[in-house]
């Protein structure tokens, strides 16, 4: 966005009491010099949050959340700065100064404003179509057999995008002007040879909003059996997969006060929840659950239930729900995991057996512990002591990244108990060494070709006496961990949620430079498959690289390629790490907490964790 002239914002910052902006949301009570109250980011029972007059600045102790009035604002508002800015100038009477012509180079809600616009009467087109179109039939006839009443489908303004290449672009496209603007709020294609036509025909329209309710995309489904069932938007300016979550407006909104948020498959399951008096249904739009989803999701609620199918795919979206959620497990939140029977979803679940049915399922959900643990020792046998270790070099690493308190506690406790290793080993433990062939195993099958060479790499195995335990096949001391690492996050590029920030420092060689690349760009587009990353850096030398590091790695399993991932990870990481972390946390605190980005003060409280653990004080 434009930039506001630092004065202006000082001036701002001089008129306002922190004391009253907070007090205001957050009753407050004198406490010596300082206020304090429980805190409004996380769930507490005793008062750990503190605002103090003289330096106008809050913080607190529980969650480490702090910063000055504009930063309480846009956290507690969740605004983002320019907006802030605007209350508090309001709330004061200060004009905010026109754009700085210098500039920012951040899009600016001004600039993103037409594009709402555009999103907006596009939702009313379909709506309007639902009730006017001659075809609308037999869509109001699909949506009552999927048991929806008109009133729902106006709540979350269902419509209908007739059958046709081209009424959206006829009746909302006038001009070129409104032709770009619908293309860049992805509601129209171009295909290859250059023609423009409606990305949604003969679908039921879903309108995804953001947590103002305004329409930022929408999801489209067939009316029969056709393929892809499901369309959503493409990614826009004012469109991000990785942190909106359908029917969070609605349930946010909804009069009820929610206290649990549940986290479902389908645009279908929020709406026959919502339809059947659950309207604390919200689903991510055709990703996997982010961070960020859940760090929202827990501002609202201290509980989430996922609630997914029980097949293979709904087992690993779930199992990738509880990695998103660990960094935001501060205690008094609470995760909760339920499988459906194969074959069934909410949707046909509340339909046949009701919303106290399935309530009470939710009531008794697997806690992410329950979850977690069953789903690492699968596989396992934990009557050996074998199995026990494996498990817990499984275990420990996840209960790393839960932020310090009693849960973060009791997870090691469990887990010491489970296994008979006590909780100080297990603190210890770092990320488990990659997974070997059981000897048998190993002596049976035949010896893997070695890799081709590359100069200045230490040998491949082959070359090395067969039983050094340090050079299994899979060993990753067998050659550069960096490169390795690159290659595997090419392949499974969710790996990446393994790799702490910061991982190498600023070492600024070109490997590391790399590596921290494509590390940002898969952070960027979680989505983002092996072909697309190839594609990004085709034609480049780095792409001819990366391909070949890539090439080299032979494809396990999912948890012998996370495992393996891990395994590379803690070599890298065991001196420069450390170093690399604290530098990155001193930059990170140098700047005002209020402006630093959610992804900032995550990455902040991670790296807290980080440094403690590589200090080994945790
Ligand atoms: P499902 O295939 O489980 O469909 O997709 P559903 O929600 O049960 O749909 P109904 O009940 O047949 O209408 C679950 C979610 O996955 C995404 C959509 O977000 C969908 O709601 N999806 C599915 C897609 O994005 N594209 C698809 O082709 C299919
Ligand atoms: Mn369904």
């Amino acid at each position: 966005m434009a930039r506001l002239p630092q004065s202006f914002l000082d001036d701002l910052l001089d008129r306002v009491d922190i004391v009253e902006v907070v007090d205001r949301r957050v009753k407050l009570k004198k406490a010596g010099k300082n206020y304090s109250a429980c805190c409004p980011f996380h769930d507490e029972r005793t008062p750990s949050f503190s605002v103090n007059p003289e330096r106008q600045f809050y913080y607190c102790f529980g969650c480490g959340a702090g910063g000055n009035a504009l930063g309480f604002i846009m956290d507690y508002e969740r605004l983002d700065f320019r907006e802030a800015v605007e209350g508090l100038a309001h709330s004061v009477g200060l004009e905010i100064p026109q754009d700085d012509p210098r500039g920012g180079n951040e899009p600016s809600r001004e600039q993103n404003k037409p594009l709402y616009d555009t999103l907006e009467r596009a939702s009313k087109f379909y709506e309007h179509a639902l009730r006017q179109h001659p075809e609308r039939h037999t869509v109001v006839k699909y949506l009552k057999g999927r048991g929806l009443t008109g009133e729902i489908a106006r709540d979350f303004r269902v419509g209908f995008a007739p059958p046709g290449w081209g009424n959206l672009l006829q009746a909302n496209g006038a001009d070129e002007t409104d032709q770009a603007l619908l293309m860049r709020s992805g509601m129209l294609v171009k295909n290859d040879k250059g023609r423009i036509y409606d990305r949604f025909r003969e679908r039921v329209v879903f309108p995804i909003q953001d947590q103002r309710g305004r329409v930022i995309a929408f999801g489209g489904r067939v009316l029969g059996d056709d393929k892809p069932k499901y369309l959503n938007s493409p990614e826009t300016p004012v469109f991000q997969k990785s942190r909106e979550l359908y029917g969070l407006w609605q349930a946010r909104k909804h009069p009820r006060r929610i206290e649990r948020i549940v986290v479902v498959e389908g645009y279908m399951d929020v709406i026959a929840l919502a339809q059947h008096g659950i309207p604390y249904a919200v689903a991510t739009l055709g990703t996997s659950t982010s961070e960020t989803h859940l760090e929202r999701l827990f501002r609202i609620v201290s509980e989430v239930v996922f609630c997914f199918d029980g097949d293979e795919a709904g087992r690993k979206a779930a199992f990738r729900g509880l990695e998103a959620t660990l960094p935001a497990m501060q205690d008094g939140r609470q995760a909760k995991f339920l499988f459906l029977p194969d074959g069934e979803d909410p949707d046909t679940v509340v339909r046949a057996k009701g919303a106290a049915y399935l309530e009470n399922l939710f009531d008794h959900a697997d806690p992410l512990e329950t979850f977690l643990f069953k789903h690492l020792a699968e596989g396992l046998d934990l009557e050996s002591m074998d199995g026990r270790a494996r498990f817990s070099k499984l275990a420990a690493p996840h209960l790393h990244r839960l932020p310090e308190g009693v849960f973060k506690t009791l997870m090691y406790q469990a887990l010491a108990e489970q296994t008979g290793i006590d909780v100080d080993s297990l603190k210890r433990l770092q990320p488990p060494p990659a997974p070997r062939p059981e000897p048998a195993e190993r002596a049976a099958s035949a010896p893997e070709a070695p890799p081709p060479m590359d100069p200045d790499e230490p040998p491949p195995e082959a070359f090395l006496p067969p039983d050094d335990p340090e050079i299994s096949s899979l060993s990753p001391s067998s050659r550069n961990p960096l490169h390795r690492l690159l290659g595997l996050l090419l392949l499974k590029p969710t790996l990446v949620v393994h790799v702490p920030s910061g991982l190498l420092g600023d070492e600024g060689s070109r490997d590391v430079t790399l590596l921290s690349e494509v590390v940002a760009h898969i952070r960027q587009s979680p989505e983002v498959t092996t072909a697309a990353l190839m594609g990004f850096w085709f034609g480049t030398p780095e792409g001819d690289f990366l391909s070949a590091l890539a090439g080299r790695e032979t494809i396990e399993d999912d948890a012998g390629l996370e495992a393996l991932c891990l395994a590379l990870i803690d070599k890298l990481s065991r001196h420069p790490a450390l170093d690399a972390a604290r530098q990155q946390f001193e930059a990170l605190k140098r700047k005002p907490y209020g402006e630093l980005s959610q992804e900032e003060k995550q990455s902040l409280l991670s790296l807290t964790q980080e440094i403690r653990t590589l200090s080994g004080r945790s």
